[in-house]
């Protein structure tokens, strides 16, 4: 008798595909591994190594070996408690910290405890959106323009907000942003804040690239304006490069419904991850603890990334490519609508067309807007500045200590120093030639 095996699969998956930063960073891989030259500007990672304090810290507690609370270390608790009430000017309490293993896991797990519906600025980071269908939970993009930047429209907010039968609502905000680059403003977020209190609409902020603000705009929290409904999530893998130690925080408000929502947090975490792995906990508290060294570190990092942010920016500004105005983190979305019809004719009809085409012909990987929220007929991109010249372990210290020297941003950036960059930059330069 032949024994066949049943197997349902959960609906939900439907349609849904690794996430596609994670997707592109293993293709690039392992076109690398084949010998091919491929400009890695599809993977978001800041490449810097690991600050020694750090380092040492990890070392002298790799014998900690015991479970850890499901909300996390309380010495961890604690530090970031006290690190987010000194850098967002915001007070929290030990009381409002979760750890998780990386924010990642504590933003679905937030989408998990509610029932909310969910309210997407177009474009958003790739994982908020699959996350809610994973769940079965509505999410709306926010339409936006590129002609504003797309910037986050109130109006168009309130449209879709309007529309909804779902008494329970979460706006996600992440500033600074990712895939645009952008830093909201200060007067924008307190009119936000007045917005979504008269609402009644939660606000998950994602503030993972809060300490890589390189652009004249400074980092301001919502929750300073709107505490009582906002989630802060954050995390160490972008300004002190580590996101493979998987260590994120969700600071969740001071109220009854922020300890209730802390409870169920607290259950989430218990029945899955357990506590984030002891050795990183305890190392972490070093990364919480605001240390001269770490924090000039972390200046020097988020300086770095500026520079070669800017200096990308510029080149594809020159080279009639629209850039969205990148003030933090490690991204440029670029916009190429205004050569649909050249586009069209070399027969790239969609973002995905556009980013298989400079992957397959020019060797630079991107990641196409679409994958954001954005409109399939977008010719919009992402792209990361975070991996040229960076791409071995040796590189992004070899940045690192040059920049340290008092070199120009201009020196920094030569050919001798950026050699990929140049390259890549060549490459774009070809592409924008059979546009013409
Ligand atoms: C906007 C944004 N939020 C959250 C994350 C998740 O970061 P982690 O899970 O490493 O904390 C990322 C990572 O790429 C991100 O870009």
């Amino acid at each position: 008798m032949v024994m066949t095996n049943t197997l349902i699969f959960n609906s939900t998956f439907e349609g849904l595909v690794p996430s596609s930063t994670l997707f592109v960073n293993e293709t690039v891989n392992r076109l690398w591994q084949q010998g091919e030259q491929v400009f890695h500007m599809g993977f978001g990672e800041s490449r810097f190594d690991v600050h020694p304090r750090l380092q040492n810290a990890l070392s002298s507690h790799a014998n900690k070996k015991s479970y850890l609370p499901a909300k996390g270390l309380p010495a961890l608790i604690e530090v970031v408690a006290r690190y987010y009430t000194s850098k967002l000017e915001t007070p929290f309490t030990n009381s409002q910290v979760l750890i998780g293993p990386g924010s990642k896991a504590l933003i679905y797990g937030l989408q998990m405890v509610m029932d909310a519906d969910l309210y997407l600025p177009s474009p958003s980071w790739v994982s908020y959106g699959p996350q809610a269908q994973l769940l079965g939970n509505k999410f709306n993009y926010i339409p936006s323009s590129v002609d504003d930047d797309y910037g986050l429209d109130i109006d168009a907010l309130d449209t879709l907000v309007k529309a909804s039968d779902n008494p329970c609502k979460m706006l996600v905000i992440n500033s600074p942003n990712n895939p645009t680059g952008q830093v909201m403003s200060d007067s924008f977020l307190q009119e936000l804040a007045a917005y979504c209190r008269a609402n009644d609409i939660w606000v998950l902020s994602d503030e993972i690239y809060f300490q890589v603000c390189h652009g004249e705009r400074q980092h301001v929290s919502i929750s300073k304006y709107y505490p009582e409904g906002t989630f802060v999530l954050g995390g160490l893998s972008k300004h002190l490069s580590i996101g493979g130690w998987r260590v994120g925080v969700a600071l969740l408000p001071d109220t009854e419904l922020g300890k209730t929502l802390m409870q169920k947090m607290t259950v989430f975490a218990s029945e899955t991850w357990s506590g984030v792995s002891a050795p990183i906990q305890y190392a972490a508290i070093e990364a919480y603890s605001e240390h001269d060294d770490v924090e000039r570190y972390i200046a020097d990092c988020r300086d770095i990334h500026g520079i070669r942010t800017r200096f990308i920016r510029e080149a594809l500004i020159q080279l009639g490519i629209r850039c969205t105005e990148a003030q933090g983190g490690f991204y440029i979305a670029a916009n190429f609508d205004q050569y649909k019809n050249a586009l069209l004719a070399l027969n790239i009809r969609s973002a995905s067309d556009l980013s298989m085409h400079l992957l397959e012909h020019y060797k630079i990987a991107t990641l196409p807007g679409s994958d954001f929220g954005l409109p399939k007929h977008t010719f919009t991109l992402r792209l990361s500045t975070s991996y040229l010249d960076m791409e071995t372990e040796a590189d992004p210290q070899r940045i690192f200590e040059l920049n340290k020297t008092g070199i120009s941003s201009h020196a920094l950036m030569s050919i001798e120093n950026h050699p990929a960059t140049h390259a890549a930059l060549l490459a774009f330069e070809s592409f924008m030639k059979t546009l013409r």
